[in-house]
């Protein structure tokens, strides 16, 4: 008996590797995936550069190298005392926090080459976009019957939906991200901050009578829903009319109805984001999506990164509903270490402040290929910039995209790119862009 189930194993484990080659055979006929000693000690060096750089910059943390070239342990000292309860189970958080550094490198270094504003060219051109996709960020989008009603669909998401997206790669320079932590009023970084090409905002932060702190410029600002939902306070927050304000969920009837009567004069988008998985889902995060997808540097302020955080506190008011914040102290170690963003934070209040250890950019660059390759990406190992896009759809014809007064990276990254928008397929990070090519 035992032997016939042995064989009967054997027999199911041969047919479905059979079926796995010819699937992957397929999918993937010129098998680009080699992976090449260059690639893993590509991936060797950014695991050891990075622990390092963890350890000269991480406040305490520390980073171990996990079973594989990808896998990597975030550690606190023994004696953090974790403060923050899941709802849940009742459970205190961790010290210790599994990452993938081959996951994070691959995905992030996409963000900064693709776009995150959502526009009327992407339903378009992505199959069955507005049956399977534009419903979703429409609230109670179910009740719409998957956009049987075009009209209805792009009526309602008209106000928010450009043709073609407002911002391209490196459009901006230094941008500066700026959460809501109440560690903001150890520092004045006002002045610093308003140093920066642009500025982004989240939800309700105030600005007047913080200025000392937090600076008075303000380019951009990320809403979640219920920030959404209270646009017109919202919109009052700075200068009427001159921030943009982008929406991380899904566009509501309340508020098309500001927009159109109050009226709200700034331009309102939605994200398009990348999917990072549970890690990475917080306002704060995708502030720093958004950032480092349409500028050259990005740096982060106010979002409680030191030792001794206390999670409840926002600077402009008492109480708030905090979440896994020894993850997030790690995960955003993890994306300065990765060469993604500079910390700012009152243990680390020096303007210049060097990231030690940081990996060199032809180091990222080799670490990233070799990622591509061991996550088997499309496009992976190709020196063709397009090779990562699974979609290709033509532009309609229209406006030429004048790129006078672009800063030059902006002007050589759109050479190399040869014009394309390349777009995120949500949730997808795994299945290539979609890429609008001119
Ligand atoms: C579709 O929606 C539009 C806009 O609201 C409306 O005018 C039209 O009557 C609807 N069509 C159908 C077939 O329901
Ligand atoms: C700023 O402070 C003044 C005086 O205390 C107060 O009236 C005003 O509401 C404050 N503004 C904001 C945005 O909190
Ligand atoms: C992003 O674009 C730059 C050129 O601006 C290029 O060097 C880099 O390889 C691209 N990254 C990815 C992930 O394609």
């Amino acid at each position: 008996m035992r032997l016939l189930r042995l064989g009967f194993v054997i027999a199911l484990a041969s047919g479905l590797a059979a079926i796995l080659i010819y699937i992957t055979g397929v999918s993937n006929p010129d098998w680009s995936f080699h992976i090449s000693n260059e690639d893993l000690e590509a991936l060797r060096s950014l695991q050891s550069h990075f622990q390092q750089c963890v350890s000269a910059n991480g406040l305490g943390l520390q980073a171990v190298s996990g079973r594989d070239y990808c896998e990597i342990t975030m550690k606190f000292p023994m004696e953090t005392v974790p403060k923050w309860r899941d709802p849940k189970t009742g459970e205190l958080e961790g010290l210790s926090f599994d990452f993938n550094l081959c996951e994070a490198v691959a995905t992030w270094e996409q963000v900064r080459n693709t776009t995150t504003i959502l526009t009327r060219e992407y339903i378009d051109a992505l199959p069955n976009g507005w049956e399977e996709y534009a419903w979703r960020r429409i609230n109670k989008g179910v009740l719409l019957n998957r956009c049987e009603n075009r009209t209805l669909c792009m009526e309602k998401l008209s106000l928010v939906l450009p043709q073609r997206p407002p911002y391209i790669p490196r459009q901006f320079g230094r941008c500066a991200v700026i959460g809501n932590s109440g560690d903001l009023l150890k520092t004045k970084f006002g002045n610093e901050i308003d140093r920066y090409d642009a500025v982004v905002r989240e939800n309700g932060a105030p600005i007047e009578n913080f200025t000392e702190y937090v600076g008075t410029k303000s380019t951009f600002r990320l809403l979640n829903r219920g920030s959404a939902k209270a646009l017109d306070k919202v919109a009052e927050l700075y200068d009427k009319g001159k921030e943009v304000l982008i929406v991380k969920t899904t566009i509501h009837d309340i508020m098309s109805k500001m927009i159109r009567e109050v009226p709200i004069l700034n331009p309102v988008y939605l994200i398009l984001g990348s999917s990072f998985g549970s890690a990475a889902k917080g306002t704060g995060l995708k502030a720093l999506e958004f950032a480092l997808s349409m500028c050259d540097t990005v740096d982060m302020y106010g979002f409680t990164v030191d030792p001794g955080y206390k999670e409840w506190t926002r600077y402009f008011s008492e109480s708030r509903q905090g979440h896994t914040p020894l993850h997030g102290r790690a995960y955003y170690q993890m994306m300065e270490c990765l060469g993604l963003i500079k910390i700012h934070s009152p243990m680390r209040a020096d303007p210049n402040r060097v990231v030690k250890w940081v990996p060199s950019h032809s180091l990222i660059t080799a670490a990233r290929i070799a990622s591509e390759k061991v996550l088997r990406r499309i496009g992976a190992g190709s020196a063709d910039p397009l090779a990562a896009c699974s979609i290709i759809e033509k532009r309609q014809k229209g406006k030429i995209t004048s790129m006078s007064g672009f800063k030059k990276a902006a002007i050589e990254h759109q050479k190399y790119v040869k014009g394309t928008t390349m777009y995120p397929l949500e949730h997808n990070p795994g299945h290539g862009l979609l890429c609008m090519v001119p």
